[in-house]
C-alpha cells in the first residue's frame, strides 16, 4: 500500500520535472504557415503563400491540422486546468456568396485521429454514434455557416462551445462588440469572406473561458461574445492536441487559418497582421462554358460527366426523404427555411389563412428577419415528375419584374408540398371586389386601369421576358390588387407543375371552366393564344361584374359571352355593363373593353389578337376592329364540331358547365 503510494509520488514527480524540462512547447506562433510543421490530414494543405487551407472547394470533404506536438493542460498536484489563450484569423471564402459549407471549429482533442468522424454537419469532429459522448474529450470552438435543427443551432451564422458534441453548449450570432457599454453585438458575417480573429482564453483559476470575435484588423473588442464558466478539468486529460477542424458538404468554401498564436498560462501573442497571407479570391468562372468548350473536345470527359450524372442521379433519388437537392443548392437565394416560413405563419395556423386557391391553401405571414409581409402559398406534389424544371422556372419567374406581376420572391420544399412565397398584396383579390357584396364597388376608372395593368403584365410574360411565360388560369381571382388598388397578376407558370409530363391522352388540362379556350381542351397544348381567350373572359367579367359562367336553376347556365353577343348584336353592348357602376363610366372605354373581350374569347385561336395589339387597343395607340357579323356563327361553331369538338363532352370538369356551351353560345 505504501509502496504503491510511493511509487506513485516517484512517478508523478518524474512526469512534473520532465514535462518541465523537455522543450516541449507551450506556446507558439504563426504568422502565416509557410514551413509550419503541422499534422495534416484529409483535404487540409498549406499553400505556397503560407496560407492553411483547411479545406479547398471540393465537396463533401473534410481537413484538419494539429500542432504535431501534444500539449500539457493539467495541474497534476490537484488537476485542474491551466490557463490558455489562443488566437487565430480565420477566413471562410465560399464559391456561393450567400450558401456557403460547414464551417470550421478550432479544436482540443485527446487525439489527432479523426479518421473515424464524419464530415458535412459533424465538422469532421464526430459522428453520429459518437456525438456526445464524454468520452470524445473534445472541446471545440465552432463558427458554423449552416443551420442543423438536429444540433439545435441558432441559426445559419454563429459561434458556440461545444463540449463532446456539436450540440452547442453556448452559442450567439457572429459578432462583436463595438465597446464595452454597448448592449448588443454588431453582427458579421462568417461567410463575407473576409478575415476575422477569435480570441479564445481561459481563467483556469476562475474557470472562466472567454470567446470573442472582431473583423480584421482590429484591436480585441474588451467585451467577449461569450464568457462562460465552465470546469474543462474533466473534459481535458493530459496531454491534448490543438488545431482545427473543418468541412464542406454539397456547398462549398476555402476554410482558412491565415495565423495562429497560442499560449500555456499567459496572453497568446499578438498576430503580425502585414506578415500574414492573402485570402484565396473566388474567379467567377462560368462553369457551364467551361463545359460547353470541354465537352465536344474530349469525349472521354463525357463519359466520366455521364458517370458521375448516374452516380448523381442515384445519389438524388436515395435523398429522396430530404427536401433539399444538391442542384436546388444554386437558388439558395431563391430558398427559405421551412422554419422561417413556419414562424412568418405562426405555424400555418388558420387565423393566418388568405384562402384556399386552385393550387392550394394561401397564407399571410411575416419574414422573422426581413418583417416583410408575404404570402405563403402551399401546393402539394405529390409526383416528383417535372419537380426540378418546375423549381427551374419557378426560380425564374421570380427573377421576372413587372409591376403588374406578384412578386415570386422564393420557395421552400419540405414533405411532399412546395411553399412559394410571393409578395403580400394587401387588397387582396379582385373576384372579391366584383362579387362580394360586402367589399366597396371599384369604379370605372380602377377597373379599366386593372385591365390595363393586368394586360401589360401579360405582355411581359409572353413576350417581353426572357423566356415565354404561358400563364394558364388567368381569371379574376388570381389578379391581386396592391395598396394602390393596381391589378396585379399571381400565379404564372404554376399550372405546368400539373400537367408537366403527363399522358397526352389523360392530360387534365389545367385552368377554370369559362375561361378555356376551346382548341385547348382539343390538343391539351397551352399556348399564348389561350391565354388571350381566357383574359377575353377576364375582360368581359370585370366590365359586367359577373362571373363567366354562372348557374341559372336546373340545368341551365348563363353564359356571360352568350349574354355580351347577345347585347352586341342588339347594338346594346354597354348595356350588359356591372349594374352597380351605374351611369358612372366612360362609354367608350366600356364599349372597347366589352368588344375587345369578345374578340379575345373568339373561338377560332386566329381570330384572336396578341397581347401585344390588346394592349396597343387599350391604349389606344390602335384602333379596335369592328366584329365580324360571323362572329360565332352556326357555321363557324359547326367547324368545330367537325373538328373533334365533341371531345367536350366528356372533358372531365366538376362544373356546372362545359365549355362546349361556352362556344356554342351567341347563335
Ligand atoms: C482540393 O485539394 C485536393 C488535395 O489537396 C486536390 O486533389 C483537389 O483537386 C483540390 N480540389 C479543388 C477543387 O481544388
Ligand atoms: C514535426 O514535429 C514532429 C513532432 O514534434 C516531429 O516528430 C517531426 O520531426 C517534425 N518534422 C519536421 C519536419 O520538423
Ligand atoms: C499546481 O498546483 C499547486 C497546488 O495548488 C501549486 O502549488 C502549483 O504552483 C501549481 N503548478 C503550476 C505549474 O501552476
Ligand atoms: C465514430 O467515431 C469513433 C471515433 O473516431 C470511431 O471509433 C467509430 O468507429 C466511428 N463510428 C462510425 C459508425 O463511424
Ligand atoms: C460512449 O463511447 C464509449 C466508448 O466508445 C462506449 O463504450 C459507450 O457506450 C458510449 N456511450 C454512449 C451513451 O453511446
Ligand atoms: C455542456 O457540457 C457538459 C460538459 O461540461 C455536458 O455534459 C453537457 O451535456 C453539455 N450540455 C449541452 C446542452 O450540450
Ligand atoms: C444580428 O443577427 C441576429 C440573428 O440573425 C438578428 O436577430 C439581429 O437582429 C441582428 N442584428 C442586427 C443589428 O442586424
Ligand atoms: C473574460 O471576460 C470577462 C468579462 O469581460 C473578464 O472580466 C475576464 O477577465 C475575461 N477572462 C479572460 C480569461 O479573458
Ligand atoms: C489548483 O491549483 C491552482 C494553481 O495554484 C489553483 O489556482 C486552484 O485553485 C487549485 N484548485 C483546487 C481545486 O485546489
Ligand atoms: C510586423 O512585421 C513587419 C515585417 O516583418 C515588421 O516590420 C513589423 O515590425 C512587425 N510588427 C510588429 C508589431 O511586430
Amino acid at each position: 500500500m505504501f509502496l504503491n503510494t510511493l511509487l506513485c509520488f516517484i512517478l508523478f514527480f518524474l512526469r512534473q520535472s520532465l514535462a518541465a524540462s523537455t522543450t516541449e512547447p507551450n506556446e507558439f506562433t504563426f504568422n502565416g504557415f509557410t514551413g509550419a510543421n503541422l499534422t495534416l490530414d484529409g483535404f487540409a494543405s498549406i499553400t505556397s503563400t503560407g496560407l492553411l487551407m483547411l479545406t479547398n472547394t471540393s465537396k463533401e470533404k473534410v481537413g484538419h491540422a494539429f500542432h504535431p506536438s501534444p500539449l500539457y493542460f493539467k495541474n497534476l498536484t490537484n488537476g485542474t486546468v491551466f490557463s490558455f489563450s489562443t488566437t487565430f484569423v480565420f477566413g471562410i471564402v465560399s464559391e456561393d456568396p450567400v450558401f456557403s459549407s460547414f464551417g470550421l471549429a478550432f479544436v482540443i482533442s485527446r487525439t489527432k485521429d479523426f479518421s473515424g468522424a464524419t464530415g458535412s454537419q459533424y465538422l469532421g469532429l464526430f459522428n453520429l454514434s459518437n456525438n456526445g459522448n464524454s468520452t470524445n474529450h473534445v472541446f471545440a470552438v465552432e463558427l458554423d455557416t449552416i443551420l442543423n435543427p438536429e444540433f439545435q443551432d441558432i441559426n445559419d451564422n454563429h459561434v458556440g462551445i461545444d463540449i463532446n458534441s456539436l450540440r452547442s453548449n453556448w452559442s450567439y450570432t457572429a459578432g462583436y462588440y463595438a465597446d464595452e457599454t454597448s448592449m448588443y453585438p454588431t453582427n458579421l458575417s462568417l461567410i463575407s469572406r473576409k478575415a476575422m480573429q477569435v480570441w479564445v482564453e481561459y481563467d483556469g483559476e476562475e474557470m472562466m473561458l472567454n470567446v470573442t470575435l472582431a473583423p480584421v484588423p482590429m484591436a480585441k473588442p474588451r467585451k467577449p461574445l461569450l464568457s462562460e464558466t465552465i470546469d474543462l478539468s474533466s473534459v481535458f486529460l493530459d496531454p491534448m492536441f490543438v488545431g482545427f477542424s473543418s468541412s464542406t458538404g454539397p456547398a462549398t468554401a476555402f476554410h482558412c487559418v491565415l495565423g495562429w498564436s497560442f499560449k500555456m498560462n499567459g496572453a497568446a501573442e499578438d498576430l503580425n497582421y502585414s506578415l500574414l497571407p492573402l485570402l484565396p479570391s473566388i474567379k467567377s468562372t462560368a462553369k457551364s462554358k467551361v463545359l460547353e468548350i470541354v465537352l465536344p473536345i474530349a469525349s472521354a470527359a463525357l463519359v466520366v460527366i455521364m458517370i458521375a450524372m448516374v452516380v448523381y442521379f442515384v445519389r438524388w433519388r436515395n435523398k429522396y426523404a430530404e427536401d433539399l437537392e444538391d442542384w436546388e443548392l444554386e437558388y439558395g437565394p431563391h430558398r427559405f427555411s421551412y422554419k422561417d416560413l413556419f414562424k412568418a405563419t405562426k405555424g400555418f395556423k388558420d387565423k393566418e389563412l388568405l384562402g384556399i386557391g386552385g393550387f392550394g391553401r394561401v397564407y399571410k405571414g411575416v419574414l422573422p428577419s426581413s418583417k416583410l409581409e408575404v404570402a405563403v402559398k402551399k401546393v402539394s406534389h405529390e409526383s416528383r415528375q417535372g419537380l426540378r424544371e418546375f423549381i427551374a422556372e419557378v426560380v425564374t419567374i421570380g427573377s421576372l419584374r413587372h409591376r403588374n406581376l406578384v412578386q415570386l420572391l422564393g420557395y421552400c420544399r419540405r414533405k411532399g408540398e412546395l411553399l412559394l412565397v410571393y409578395d403580400f398584396m394587401s387588397n387582396g383579390s379582385l373576384d372579391k371586389f366584383l362579387y362580394d357584396q360586402s367589399k366597396p364597388t371599384l369604379d370605372w376608372a380602377t377597373r379599366f386601369r386593372i385591365i390595363k395593368g393586368v394586360a401589360s403584365g401579360l405582355l411581359y410574360l409572353h413576350e417581353d421576358c426572357e423566356q415565354i411565360v404561358i400563364h394558364r388560369d388567368i381569371k379574376a381571382s388570381n389578379v391581386l390588387l396592391d395598396n394602390e388598388f393596381n391589378g396585379r397578376l399571381g400565379d404564372f407558370g404554376l399550372a405546368k407543375l400539373y400537367d408537366h409530363g403527363a399522358d397526352p391522352q389523360t392530360t387534365n388540362i389545367v385552368g377554370t371552366m369559362g375561361y378555356l379556350a376551346p382548341e385547348l381542351a382539343r390538343t391539351g397544348k397551352a399556348t399564348t393564344i389561350t391565354d388571350v381567350f381566357a383574359f377575353g373572359t377576364f375582360m368581359l367579367e370585370v366590365a359586367c361584374g359577373r362571373r363567366p359562367v354562372e348557374s341559372a336553376g336546373e340545368d341551365e347556365s348563363l353564359v356571360l359571352v352568350d349574354l355580351v353577343v347577345k347585347n352586341w348584336r342588339r347594338g346594346t353592348v354597354v348595356a350588359i355593363r356591372d349594374p352597380r357602376l351605374g351611369e358612372e363610366y366612360v362609354a367608350e372605354e366600356m364599349e372597347l373593353v366589352l368588344k375587345l373581350g369578345l374578340l379575345c374569347s373568339h373561338p377560332l385561336p386566329m381570330a384572336r389578337p396578341s397581347m401585344r395589339q390588346v394592349v396597343q387597343y387599350l391604349q389606344g395607340d390602335a384602333t379596335l376592329p369592328e366584329l365580324s357579323p360571323t362572329y360565332l356563327s352556326i357555321s363557324v361553331v359547326e367547324l368545330l364540331h367537325n373538328d373533334g369538338f365533341d371531345d367536350f363532352m366528356s372533358y372531365p370538369s366538376s362544373s356546372t358547365m362545359t365549355a362546349a356551351s361556352v362556344v356554342s353560345g351567341g347563335r
